[in-house]
């Protein structure tokens, strides 16, 4: 079984989404760690309530990236993570975590990649007036979300869509799309190492 961190920042819907698919079976992961570089976030709150360790850190109290990436991966080593998940980490990962890591962390963007990357994924897409959105889940590079695409799901907008519309689509989306997308790489990634 995959031994799997998830970074997040936010409000952890991700989170609670591929923890949700862990417990129902659906998908074949253990939890070790949720890594937050928010200590108010409320998925801090969903990883006690589910009995996962949190390693929660201030960037700020760090004098570099490389400092808290190393103090990140003391806690992945004590944890055996094999793969990295990130589910809105609002932050680069750098060369050291990257280097550790190589071609074992994923994230999901909120968008059709190469189009509107970096932050409001969905601001972009309201702002350029485009009819179709998306989800985008990617391996990770040392780019603004740059890396290889591994699967993409097409969200159409509407006229008179408000932004809470669109961004509950998303969300939508992203619950059901992430935990089926992680299964599959997961049991790619078993086989291609049995
Ligand atoms: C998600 O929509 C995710 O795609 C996005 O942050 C949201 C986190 O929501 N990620 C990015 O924008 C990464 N560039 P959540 O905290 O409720 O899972």
């Amino acid at each position: 079984m995959m031994n799997i961190a998830i970074f997040a920042s936010g409000s952890g819907s991700n989170f609670q989404a591929i923890c949700d698919a862990v417990q129902n079976g659906e998908l074949e992961a253990n939890i070790s760690l949720l890594v937050c570089d928010k200590p108010n976030a409320k998925v801090v709150e969903r990883a006690n309530d589910a009995g996962i360790p949190a390693f929660v850190f201030s960037p700020g109290n760090f004098s570099s990236k490389e400092e808290y990436e190393s103090a990140i991966c003391e806690q992945l080593l004590k944890y055996g993570v094999q793969f990295i998940v990130l589910a809105g980490y609002m932050r680069l990962i750098g060369s050291y975590l990257l280097s550790k890591f190589a071609g074992k962390i994923v994230n999901i963007h909120p968008s059709l990649l190469p189009s509107f990357p970096g932050k409001d994924a969905v601001g972009q897409a309201i702002e350029a007036q485009v009819k179709v959105t998306g989800i985008t889940i990617h391996y990770v590079d040392e780019g603004m979300d740059t890396g290889p695409i591994i699967a993409q799901k097409a969200i159409d907008l509407f006229d008179g869509d408000t932004r809470e519309d669109i961004e509950s689509r998303i969300h939508q989306a992203e619950h059901e799309f992430y935990p089926k997308t992680l299964q599959k790489i997961f049991q790619r990634v078993t086989h291609d190492n049995s």
